[in-house]
């Protein structure tokens, strides 16, 4: 197997864009060869049952999920289960294709294990996403899609673009996430209000049983973030997921002016928030924390202030494809020495 470091020196000699898409071109490679497809498999899934938790009737076979964003058109479904995720979110899926924003628009910050990215849901678009989702079943593991408006969409309409996600993805995703926090398409955080969300679950519930959650941005203030989450809990959500990217520019001198900021720079701003959510709604909904995740001991901390499950997206740019391997067998130490023989039994254990 090719040492990372030594892929990673070259891949950062290309634009952060361009490594994106070698990196998707070699996984789309390995899911199309089935012995390579086990090899990796063989490499770098960890089988432990102390891991695995039966949640809305599926189960996880361990709490590490890949976060939205990095398989926006659910084309490398296989290749991720391979690397050894519990679950994988698909998406942002918007109803139509979208280009997205202009280029330059992704960009490492290496000695921060930071990235900033303003790609504005680029993707295929639904019908894409609805195909390969197909293709990609049976799954070993559970697959949320995240869903998101069109850009071109107005505020007025932005209801009628989650209902047609909504219809399209209720019989496919084992949870729909709605995406009212990315920054980088105009207006959509502004969706994060009362009006909207009492809409948006009204709509949804009438038209599915499958979970549905929400996730929101790590820049609202914490009160309001706990007044909107527990609306969302009240109208139905089975689960939130915090955080996306970070618009606060003064966590990283010299950020771009656009853009989210994501990795560990977002570490501490996304866990107070995560802890804040917990205190509240833990027990009463399913909670995912992501936000600079990079390790065994800050997942482990996650979960103790009350994620039933982990999702991760910058560090895996960092430190590689045997991420999820070691934040799995950290956690795995870290529940014997602090004598759980079970996952379940540390999640809010600080609340
Ligand atoms: C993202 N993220 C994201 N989130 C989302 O809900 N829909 C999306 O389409 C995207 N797209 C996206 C692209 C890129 C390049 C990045 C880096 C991130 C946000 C992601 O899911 C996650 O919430 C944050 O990145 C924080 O986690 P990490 O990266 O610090 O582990």
């Amino acid at each position: 197997m090719i040492n990372y470091k030594n892929l990673q020196k070259l891949l950062f000699l290309l634009d952060a864009e361009t490594s994106h898409d070698l990196a998707h071109s070699a996984l789309r490679g390995v899911q199309r060869t089935p012995w390579l497809l086990e090899t990796v498999a063989n490499r770098f899934a960890v089988r432990d049952a102390r891991l695995s938790q039966k949640i809305w009737d599926n189960v996880f076979p361990n709490p590490v999920g890949l976060a939205a964003g990095f398989d926006k058109n659910a084309s490398i479904i296989k290749a991720m289960t391979a690397l050894g995720f519990g679950f994988i979110e698909v998406g942002s899926v918007t109803p139509k294709p979208q280009a997205g924003n202009p280029k330059p628009r992704l960009f490492r910050y290496p000695e921060q294990q930071s990235i900033q990215n303003a790609m504005g849901f680029n993707n295929q678009g639904m019908e894409t996403a609805l195909c390969n989702i197909i293709k990609a079943r049976p799954s070993n593991i559970p697959i949320g899609v995240n869903l998101g408006k069109n850009k071109a969409t107005s505020q007025e309409m932005a209801l009628n673009d989650y209902e047609q996600l909504v219809k399209v993805f209720r019989d496919v995703g084992d949870y729909l996430v709605f995406n009212l926090s990315s920054p980088n398409t105009p207006g959509l955080r502004d969706l994060q209000n009362s009006v909207f969300i009492r809409e948006l679950f009204a709509m949804a519930k009438a038209l599915t049983s499958k979970p549905l959650l929400l996730k929101i941005s790590p820049d609202m203030d914490n009160s309001d973030a706990v007044d909107l989450c527990n609306l969302a809990v009240e109208c139905g959500a089975a689960g939130i997921i915090a955080t996306n990217t970070s618009i606060d520019y003064s966590l990283l001198s010299g950020a771009q002016t656009t853009g989210g900021l994501s990795g560990r720079v977002l570490t501490e701003k996304s866990f107070r928030l995560f802890a804040t959510l917990g205190l509240e709604l833990f027990g009463r909904c399913v909670l995912i924390s992501v936000g600079g995740i990079d390790s065994g001991a800050e997942a482990y901390r996650r979960l103790r202030a009350g994620a039933t499950f982990v999702q991760v997206y910058s560090g895996l740019i960092f430190q590689g494809p045997s991420l999820v391997r070691r934040i799995n067998e950290e956690l795995l130490a870290l529940l014997t020495r602090d004598g759980f023989s079970h996952v379940s039994a540390a999640i809010g254990v600080d609340v």
